[in-house]
């Protein structure tokens, strides 16, 4: 699915589940766009859980009935055994995040995760140059090192790499300003696709230009929480007897398969620097 999306010059948008709602949204939404979509489970969404199997066999089950393609994808996993995990249970894909480690260590830490992976044929994302704001305190200065990064995905044999051009994680407005000269250099030099990660605060046209010079797999969560959150307030704000967890819940859903739908037409076209 990322592959021919970067030899095309065009994004695939991968959006993270928390709630079933989440990925029944988000696959609702991309069979209304009519493209392959990525569901993305969170190792904090899994400790939310107590588990990765609950939500993650739910969003598995969720993809298999889908009317378009859907990968399931574990997402900053710092820990191999949640990885061995997502493996068993059937999981296409993991990002390994040991982006907190110097960098020998990371590419230490990568190495054994991609051998485990790629034995059961996994595909795997890392991170380097660590993309801030995961601890809620946004940080969008770290920039990843085109030449480093390189290396790194020679030494790692990733499939995809997680890069730091500006963005910051659990953004809540739309405001960030990317690196795009950065985004060309890592294209050029990277030979795997590219992962924009806190895509929740780049605005509609600078998801469009991040994709255009050379991000490939666009990881949006707050922002379609947002949507979600909103939605739910509007309409217990409007119902104070309401009581019936379907009809609130329902109107988040819907209101997050809109948007996905809104934003998969805005990556998945191929854009022109
Ligand atoms: O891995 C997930 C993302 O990077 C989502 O970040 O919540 O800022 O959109 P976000
Ligand atoms: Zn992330």
């Amino acid at each position: 699915m990322v592959a021919p999306a970067a030899g095309g010059g065009f994004g695939v948008g991968a959006f993270n589940v928390i709630q079933l709602e989440h990925a029944e949204a988000i696959v609702t939404g991309a069979e209304a766009a009519g493209v392959p979509v990525i569901l993305q489970i969170s190792e904090n969404a899994v400790r939310y859980h107590g588990g990765l199997a609950p939500i993650g066999t739910a969003a598995l089950a969720v993809a298999r009935a889908a009317g378009v393609p859907v990968a399931v994808h574990l997402d900053h996993a710092t820990e191999r055994a949640l990885v061995e995990e997502a493996v068993r249970l059937g999981f296409g894909s993991v990002m390994f995040d040991a982006s907190v480690l110097p960098y020998e260590e990371n590419v230490r830490a990568t190495v054994d995760v991609v051998r485990l992976c790629h034995a059961a044929g996994v595909w795997v994302e890392a991170e380097l140059g660590e993309v801030g704001g995961k601890d809620g305190v946004h940080a969008p200065g770290a920039r990843t090192d085109p030449a480093e990064a390189a290396g790194f995905t020679a030494r790692t044999g990733v499939d995809a790499l997680a890069v730091a051009v500006g963005t910051s994680h659990a953004m809540l407005t739309r405001t960030a300003s990317l690196d795009l000269d950065l985004i060309a250099a890592l294209r050029t030099t990277v030979p795997v696709p590219l992962v924009l990660h806190g895509s929740s605060g780049a605005s509609d046209d600078t998801l469009a230009a991040a994709v255009a010079h050379g991000m490939t797999k666009i990881n949006i969560a707050t922002h379609l929480n947002k949507a979600f959150t909103t939605a739910v307030r509007v309409r217990l704000a409007a119902d104070a007897a309401l009581v019936d967890t379907r009809a609130y819940l329902g109107d988040g859903r819907d209101a997050v398969s809109e948007e996905v739908a809104r934003l998969l037409g805005i990556l998945t076209v191929p854009h022109l620097v």
